[in-house]
């Protein structure tokens, strides 16, 4: 997901630090960007020269420290609520006082996360969806202390880099994974209630509901994990049993199994 947003705004026309946890996982991410903008190209979509200036926008580090110029600060980190606390505490000491900063959480607070800086003003929500950079939708999210400055700048960068931002408040999923989480949920269980194959689930939805991609291949592309956290967290706040998260795929976490990032999950990549 930070590769992708990444990618969304050296295209954008922003130079950007993208900050990993180690030199090879960043490695990756600007590998992935490569391959997308080279497509780009392929496609038509931007010239050769478009792309290598795109490309040197992006600088690529693993200490927090070089955020410190940052207008804006976009976090995708792990979706768990104590190291988004930890790095926004952080984030609060080392960026200018009028950087924004934004989290993608999924499912999380905002406000919580908001909570843990000093300047609990500054923070918003900016969710992208998966793949970031095809998908339009940025949801922008205010928490209870959210700035108008704040949620505003969100909005317009997102807007200004192509995408199509909605503004909704920090309510447990924001608008789409309130709905998409349980849904995801209830496919995942009728494969054992049903006794139905993850192939013909999804042939099912995409060939009788419309759907772009089947169930078990978008929560392939979400990734188990991700899709685990965001359901625990939903059922935490808001209590339906349908929010948590089916043995099937806390299972598949167990076991490694993340999806389409580790080459397995309900398909093999
Ligand atoms: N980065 C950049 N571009 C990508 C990409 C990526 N990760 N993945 C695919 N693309 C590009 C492809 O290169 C292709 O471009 P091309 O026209 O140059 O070939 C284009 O996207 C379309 O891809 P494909 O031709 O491979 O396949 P499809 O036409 O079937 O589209 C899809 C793929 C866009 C993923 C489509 O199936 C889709 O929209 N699926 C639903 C995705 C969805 O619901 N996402 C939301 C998940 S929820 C979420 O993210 C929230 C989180 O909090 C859980």
């Amino acid at each position: 997901m930070g590769a992708g947003i990444a990618q969304i705004a050296v295209t954008a026309g922003h130079d950007t630090v993208g900050r990993e946890v180690s030199a090879e996982v960043a490695e990756r991410g600007r590998a992935t960007v490569e391959r997308y903008l080279a497509r780009g190209v392929e496609k038509g979509r931007l010239t050769a020269e478009a792309r290598d200036t795109a490309l040197a926008r992006l600088t690529l580090t693993t200490d927090l420290a070089e955020l410190a110029g940052c207008d804006l600060v976009i976090e995708a980190i792990v979706e768990e609520l104590e190291p988004k606390r930890g790095l926004f505490a952080e984030l609060d000491r080392i960026t200018r006082p009028d950087a924004v900063l934004a989290t993608n959480t999924s499912a999380l607070s905002v406000a919580a996360i908001a909570e843990a800086t000093q300047h609990p003003e500054r923070v918003v929500g900016m969710h992208f969806f998966n793949p970031a950079p095809v998908l339009p939708l940025v949801e922008i999210v205010r928490a209870p202390r959210s700035s108008d400055a704040a949620v505003d700048l969100a909005y317009q960068w997102a807007e200004q880099a192509g995408k199509r931002p909605v503004r909704c408040n920090d309510t447990p999923g924001f608008i789409v994974n309130r709905i998409l989480i349980p849904l995801l949920n209830d496919c995942v269980r009728v494969l054992d209630e049903a006794g139905v194959t993850p192939e013909d689930l999804d042939t099912a939805m995409t060939n009788g509901a419309g759907w772009p991609m089947g169930p078990c291949a978008l929560v392939d592309l979400v990734g188990i994990d991700v899709h685990v956290h965001a359901s625990k967290a939903l059922h935490a706040q808001l209590g339906e049993p349908r929010m948590a998260p089916p043995e099937r795929l806390v299972a598949m976490q167990c076991e490694g199994k993340l999806g389409r990032k580790t080459g397995a999950g309900f398909y093999t990549y």
